[in-house]
């Protein structure tokens, strides 16, 4: 693996999440492969789950650590070419990617959406610089329009929490109110993931949200979608819960409607159905309190995965670095 940006980096995906669940049993088992190797983490948004995760994994293969929060410590990042920086930059991403590159052996990155122009998001241009500029391999904390380390952790818990072996589970990405209008990158992933795992098997995928906040159809091919809640988690084994703003009016809020939020009420439709979140989650708003606190969160257990897939994925691409 020389760069983990979307499942396509993905050879073999069964296997990719059964050594998670390995990893996760036994931390140290390639304690030395990352030995006098530097994982560079550079921030240009907020995290407490990608950052400690990620962190961790590295520690336990043996991986040096370096941070940077470049939207508070970092010079102010100029990306477009042509510009003549006049301006409030400082620095251009081809000298700052490059410069980052002499120091470390992988680099992972966090770049945000700006949600103004679908267009210049979704062609992740950022990202794609990012790359070509440091010459070494990148992994995605989460782009503009993906967050595939959040996606192969969710994969790896429904794999952990599913004993049933006569069927795939029914999994359903629920749409969910919020106040801010938030990035698709979440179910983006998270359907793109779940997509190729229903062809693998692993999964029967549902989509439900409301009119209006439909995906970019690149991402959903294979699942079925309804703009019913209680049709869409009906008989549901995992609840997938999350907000996205709208892709078609691009970045826009069109429904804050409550009764898409998840309660104990509506887990009665389920078959008993684990509820998930990437989070950070707005209690109340996003999800009902009494869920979270109940027998059926998956929330932090989910949160606690996301080392094994980020320790997955670290150790595919050290892998490949000693092969060269
Ligand atoms: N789920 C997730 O990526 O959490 P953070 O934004 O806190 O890293």
């Amino acid at each position: 693996m020389k760069h983990f940006f979307s499942v396509a980096d993905v050879d073999n995906l069964p296997q990719l999440v059964d050594e998670a669940l390995q990893l996760k049993n036994n931390p140290f088992a390639s304690e030395y492969l990352g030995k006098r190797k530097t994982l560079g983490l550079v921030f240009l948004n907020p995290s407490l789950r990608t950052r400690l995760s990620t962190q961790k994994a590295a520690i336990h293969l043996g991986m040096d650590v370096m941070v940077i929060n470049m939207d508070k410590e970092g010079w102010a990042l100029e990306t477009k070419d042509g510009v003549v920086m006049n301006g409030s930059t400082v620095e251009h991403i081809r000298e700052a990617a490059a410069v980052m590159g002499q120091y470390c052996d992988i680099l992972g990155l966090r770049s945000f959406p700006k949600l103004q122009d679908r267009e210049e998001d979704y062609s992740e241009d950022l990202f794609q610089k990012f790359i070509r500029f440091c010459k070494v391999p990148v992994i995605s904390l989460e782009s503009a329009t993906r967050h595939p380390l959040q996606s192969l952790t969710d994969l790896i818990t429904i794999r952990e929490c599913w004993s049933e072996i006569t069927r795939p589970p029914k999994v359903v990405l629920a749409w969910a109110p919020h106040v801010k209008a938030l990035p698709q990158a979440v179910p983006n992933s998270f359907s793109e993931w779940m997509c190729r795992a229903q062809v693998e098997g692993m999964v029967d995928f549902v989509i439900a949200h409301p009119q209006g906040y439909a995906l970019a159809e690149e991402f959903t091919r294979g699942a079925a979608v309804t703009h019913s809640l209680e049709e869409g988690i009906a008989d549901a084994d995992f609840v997938y819960v999350k907000n996205w703003s709208a892709y078609e009016d691009y970045g826009k809020i069109h429904s804050v409607d409550d009764r898409w939020m998840i309660d104990q009420n509506k887990l009665t439709l389920t078959n008993d159905a684990k509820v998930m979140h990437c989070l950070p989650v707005r209690r109340d708003v996003e999800l009902a309190s009494e869920v979270l606190d109940g027998p059926n969160a998956l929330v932090i257990q989910e949160a606690g995965n996301r080392v094994w897939a980020a320790q997955a994925v670290l150790k595919r691409m050290l892998e490949q670095l000693a092969v060269g």
